[in-house]
């Protein structure tokens, strides 16, 4: 319902800290709210509702959020001052982890909403309007899903994201997925298929499946059947429209025989993927509680690349992980060199509070983390670098999204996820949503520069 008559405008920003689950959460957190007659606000002080969306998975998350609490708390008190209202909702991983918490340091709150309920929050807010600060950070009986409504705020766009799949069982000693997200949940196969027929509709050529563990997407499929993920994406490749396809995140050992076999038979499939392994060592996987040890990755690659040649690899790596010796490390750079990656996040372990590492009596100092840190970055930009140099001189297919930073130009995405820059002469948004071949001319760290192919004879006589 949409606000009538003098009513104030109902006007939300959203702040959004964290992964692309997050990010698709905010989108929906969006949807929902527009269905009660809310309007995106593209900045706080433009907005009578600020919903920070945030994220626990690394340090000093709380801290940050706390801070950015601060700044809202003048702004809602300038806001009393003059008789207006502003509402603060904390929602995502930070808020379900420390719900009593954050009502305790920060009072002036008035939702506080874990990643599993805001399909609740028009009536959260409506209940703190009546009863002062709510907190809701169940994991209800029903999903969310069942009650999103169709994506509206969403602007759409040539790249869209699905998320398919939600929470994690597989309890890795430091992390605090399966205490935000809860126990593992697929989402039906028909209401993935629906959502990615609305986002085509709406523009999108790409689509990311997202779960914090999508490859162990299973699920109800038509006529009775349970479906893997490769079959999914056999599926959602056959949907007209539908020109290419990727998903986010992977655990090796989910990594089955069926999608390896899928990269080698849909062309949709970008050649790109994201397969964290965190440690080269198996005395440290095996404290992570991995459930794969060194060589496991190393076979999965192996049959990746069988299966398709170009793949191109990223991963996530935690160094000093409680107990983590100088050997242990050299065992990760060993497994970064056997590999070759296109490019991964590398993080110090920090404990987080309630996992099993974090009350470890072996923790690593500091200063062996930063220089471990150190030299797996170094390692990991060098081979960076040279999988970017490798590209020099080659056509490839990129789907243009947007303007890029400098005048005239447009950026888009290779096969491989790197952002390609093209210049565009008749305009960068000409360009949005079309798949173009390019020819790559340069390569920098992190980027791309490339000619459109059709620019090609103009580019040969100059030369
Ligand atoms: N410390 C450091 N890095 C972490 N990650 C998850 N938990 C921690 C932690 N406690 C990293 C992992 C994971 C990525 C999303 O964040 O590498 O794959
Ligand atoms: Fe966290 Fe991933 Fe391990 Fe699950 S599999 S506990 S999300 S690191």
């Amino acid at each position: 319902m949409s606000v009538g008559g003098g009513a104030p405008q109902r006007r939300v920003h959203v702040v959004t800290w964290g992964c692309q689950m997050n990010v698709y959460d905010s989108e929906r957190i969006a949807d929902v709210l527009a269905a009660d007659g809310w309007q995106m606000a593209e900045d706080a002080s433009d907005a009578n509702l600020v919903v920070l969306n945030t994220c626990h998975i690394r340090e000093r998350a709380a801290e940050k959020v706390f801070s950015e609490l601060g700044r809202l708390r003048r702004l809602k008190e300038a806001r009393a001052a003059e008789g207006r209202q502003l509402r603060l909702a904390v929602a995502g991983c930070v808020a379900q982890a420390e719900g009593e918490e954050i009502l305790a340091r920060a009072p002036f709150v008035d939702v506080v909403l874990g990643p599993q309920t805001y399909h609740r929050l028009p009536g959260l807010l409506a209940r703190a309007e009546r009863e002062g600060a709510v907190i809701d950070t169940d994991f209800p009986a029903e999903t969310k899903f069942d009650f999103l409504p169709e994506a509206r705020a969403r602007t759409g766009g040539p790249v869209a994201f699905l998320a398919i799949q939600e929470g994690c069982d597989k309890f890795c000693s430091f992390c605090v997925v399966p205490y935000t997200r809860g126990a593992e949940m697929s989402r039906p196969a028909a209401a993935v298929i629906a959502e990615a027929r609305t986002l085509v509709r709406r523009g999108a050529r790409e689509i990311t499946l997202l779960g914090q563990n999508v490859n162990a997407w299973r699920g109800e499929a038509p006529g009775g059947k349970n479906w893997s993920l490769a079959e999914l994406l056999r599926a959602l490749a056959g949907i007209e429209g539908v020109a290419r396809l990727r998903y986010t995140t992977s655990h090796p050992r989910d990594m089955d025989e069926g999608l390896i076999a899928a990269h080698r038979d849909l062309p949709a499939l970008m050649p790109f993927l994201h397969l964290p392994v965190q440690s080269g060592s198996d005395a440290v996987l095996k404290r992570m509680g991995r459930k794969h040890r060194g060589a496991d990755y190393l076979r999965i690659v192996e049959k990746l690349r069988a299966a398709r040649p170009d793949i191109a690899l990223s991963s996530d790596f935690i160094v000093g992980h409680p107990g983590e010796s100088e050997a242990d490390f050299e065992a990760t750079l060993a497994l970064v060199r056997a590999v070759g990656f296109a490019q991964a996040f590398s993080f110090k372990y920090s404990p987080r509070p309630g996992t099993p590492a974090a009350n470890a009596a072996d923790q690593v100092p500091e200063k062996d983390k930063k220089a471990r840190l150190a030299a797996l970055q170094a390692l990991l930009r060098e081979q960076q670098i040279r999988f970017n140099q490798a590209m020099v001189g080659r056509r490839m297919s990129v789907l243009f999204a947007g303007a890029g930073r400098k005048a005239g130009q447009a950026v888009g995405r290779s096969p491989y996820l790197q952002p390609v820059h093209v210049d565009a002469p008749a305009g960068p948004l000409a360009l949005v949503g079309q798949i173009r071949e390019v020819r790559i001319l340069s390569a920098l760290p992190n980027s791309l520069s490339a000619t459109l192919d059709r620019e090609e004879p103009a580019f040969a006589c100059q030369t």
